[in-house]
């Protein structure tokens, strides 16, 4: 994989390219970990972690919650995007600055000026928990990116064409790395393989990814 330094970046993250206009930056998130792990608290107070159905009928093994104005859910009649929280009727929890600024700065790094995202799914995984391939194409407009911080346990994100069947690239992601993908990449099939069980100094047996986007 070709390690680029295309792009000044003031937290000297390395940049590699694994498509066109989609891009790894190791260790972007790390001088911003404590305040995103601080945060997975509070979210989760308001907005507790759950195990969705798929409309397929299938209980997905990651657990999921959101923050900010929109908020991504499933169940038997499909996926959306919704403002409330379905169990509590609420709005979503507030989208902390340092999330947004953080996806933002993540995006501009990569050549996505102006990122503004109005939606992040967290993701909890545990050990044996995974992603299936699938596309992010429930927000109304594909010219935003997806920027997507995994903390925590280490997992191997599967990133595919754009057909289910093209083949993978194994991409391993480590506490602080961020991914981004738009412009020709942003229907990319992508997934995450079985956790395995390699506990995190800081977050233990889990892994907590957060993906940012533009869904309303
Ligand atoms: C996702 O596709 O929503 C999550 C990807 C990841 O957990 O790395
Ligand atoms: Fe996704």
């Amino acid at each position: 994989m070709a390690t680029l330094q295309l792009f000044e970046s003031t937290d000297d993250a390395h940049c590699e390219s694994i498509g066109p206009r989609a891009f790894v930056l190791r260790g972007f998130a790390l001088p911003h970990a404590d305040a995103l792990v601080a945060a997975i608290a509070d979210i989760e107070a308001r907005a507790a972690f759950r195990n969705m159905v798929t409309p397929g009928g299938f209980m997905m093994s990651v657990a999921l919650t959101n923050c900010g104005e929109f908020g991504w859910t499933t169940d038997r009649r499909g996926y959306r995007y919704t403002r409330e929280d379905p169990e509590t009727g609420k709005p979503w929890p507030v989208m902390p600055d340092v999330f947004s600024t953080l996806a933002s700065r993540a995006a501009s790094a990569t050549g996505f000026i102006g990122f503004n995202p109005d939606a992040c799914l967290v993701n909890r995984y545990l050990p044996g928990s995974r992603l299936s391939l699938h596309q992010d194409r429930n927000e109304r407009d594909f010219d935003a990116p997806i920027v997507s911080v995994s903390l925590g346990m280490s997992a191997t994100f599967l990133f595919g064409g754009h057909t289910r069947s093209d083949r993978t690239a194994k991409i391993p992601l480590h506490h602080g790395d961020v991914v981004v993908w738009g412009g020709v990449d942003r229907l990319r099939f992508h997934g995450v393989m079985p956790l395995k069980d390699e506990p995190h100094s800081v977050l233990g047996s889990q892994r907590i990814n957060f993906t940012f986007r533009k869904a309303g």
